[in-house]
């Protein structure tokens, strides 16, 4: 069996959980590859909302072993606080079932103050990081310092890199940015009782997925974050600090390419953003209140890990085909069509204007990012309400004609729709030729 890989499209937010939470019934091993617990999955079932920024969102799936690869930077105190919560739901967190890559890094407090004082210094022009020590921990393990889980399995020198670890940042912190040093003391302290917890869940997560494959059964890869976050093919440096997309998703588990199946492109129905950077189908005012929401409901335009509103705007088609491509998607999600019941007009961003130019790439440089204006084509709108739909004949002829529209401008098929949050709210529209 293959092994299947979700990725966002955009930059985050896509809903890529309730995507992995809907193949994760047939999946026998879901695995995070990249990013931490800036990650953010709501994944709905029933009346339960479940809330996860680091344990996969297979978890709630029985049957699935959920994997954390080497690519993903780990903050044992959250990963434990997730397992605890869900135990408490009754879900089985034990080693049988979660288990966590020997290679992965672990992020320390030394992490969280660093990404702080370094967003601070940089002050109107900071990241808008989500403050989770994320850039800090890969920069560890870019600069090969960093911390490994499978020292977890050896309490005393993992005791001696969190002390020399803490150390060497501290002068950073004090002398560079004249924040607060960490206690090297405290953290050792609990780091001991992290690692004592975690240490019968550490695994060969390659070895592991590999005999998996080998065996037949299949394995989902659960993307974070969204292509436009990539540290490569994102809006650099308004991205996250590791690589979201399919290449690092192989690369995170330690995977090789002829094991892939599909990679199933997450894209909303519109585009949103959270933290600073370029946004070129940006909205404002009541369009952006549209599309938000108000935050009264739990899948409003609000960050789930941050709680920050999210920068919204119209669905941008230049992205999408610059994802396609990078991503090689073999089939698109498109999530949250809900949204745009009760328009008269939708507008799609189909190109930009560059100092007058139309170009149908998305442009490498920032400085030229910021300076396009989308070009929008304006496909009519559905009055009916949507969530009750759950095949292609049932949603309104507009909404078909948009779901077409995306297929063929992306030239990649849309397989999924979402049209509500609840895990039943789903459009299977893969037999559907979209591409004609
Ligand atoms: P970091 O990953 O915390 O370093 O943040 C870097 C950038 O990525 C910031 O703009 C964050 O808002 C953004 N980011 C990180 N994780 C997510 C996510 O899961 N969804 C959306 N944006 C994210």
């Amino acid at each position: 069996m293959p092994l299947n890989i979700i990725i966002g499209a955009q930059w985050g937010d896509e809903g890529k959980g309730r995507f992995t939470d809907l193949m994760a019934a047939d999946t026998d091993a879901v695995a995070r590859f990249s990013g931490g617990d800036n990650a953010g999955h709501t994944v709905t079932v029933g009346d339960e909302i479940f809330k996860l920024h680091l344990i996969p969102s297979g978890i709630i799936h029985e049957k699935a072993t959920c994997v954390i690869g080497n690519g993903v930077v780990m903050n044992p105190a959250v990963f434990i606080r997730e397992m605890d919560a869900l135990a408490e739901r009754g879900v089985d967190v034990g080693p049988g079932r979660l288990k966590i890559s020997r290679a992965c890094h672990i992020i320390t407090p030394a992490h969280l103050a660093l990404d702080k004082a370094k967003e601070m210094q940089l002050g109107t022009g900071k990241i808008g990081t989500t403050l989770r020590g994320i850039g800090p921990a890969y920069m560890d393990k870019i600069g090969r310092s960093g911390i490994r889980a499978g020292l977890f399995a050896h309490p005393e020198e993992l005791a001696e890199a969190i002390h020399a670890h803490i150390e060497t940042h501290n002068k950073t912190l004090t002398k560079i940015y004249g924040a607060e040093p960490v206690d090297a003391t405290a953290v050792a302290a609990d780091y001991a009782r992290y690692a004592q917890r975690l240490a019968p869940h550490l695994t060969d997560a390659s070895v592991l997925l590999d005999k998996s494959l080998r065996a037949g059964l299949s394995v989902l890869a659960e993307g974070a974050q969204g292509t436009f976050l990539d540290i490569d093919h994102g809006t650099y440096p308004f991205v996250t600090s590791s690589s979201p997309t399919a290449g690092g998703a192989l690369t995170g588990l330690g995977v090789g390419p002829k094991m892939v199946g599909r990679v199933i492109g997450v894209c909303k129905a519109f585009t949103s953003r959270v933290g600073s950077g370029p946004f070129p189908c940006e909205s404002d005012g009541e369009t952006a209140v549209r599309l938000r929401g108000t935050g009264a409901n739990p899948w409003d335009e609000f960050g789930t890990t941050t709680g920050r509103a999210r920068r919204v705007g119209w669905l941008d088609l230049v992205m999408l085909r610059h994802a396609s491509r990078i991503n090689s998607f073999t089939d698109i999600a498109l999530t949250k069509l809900d949204i745009l019941s009760g328009l008269a007009e939708i507008p799609v961003c189909v190109a930009y204007k560059l100092d007058g130019e139309v170009i149908d790439y998305f442009p490498y440089s920032l400085e030229e990012l910021g300076r396009c204006e989308p070009v929008f084509d304006v496909l009519a709108g559905w009055q009916e309400d949507v969530t009750g739909c759950r095949t292609w004949d049932d949603l309104p002829q507009a909404a078909q004609k948009y779901i077409e529209y995306i297929a063929k401008d992306a030239q990649t098929p849309i397989s999924y729709v979402s049209v509500g949050p609840g895990r039943a709210q789903v459009v299977d529209v893969s037999a559907v030729n979209l591409l004609g």
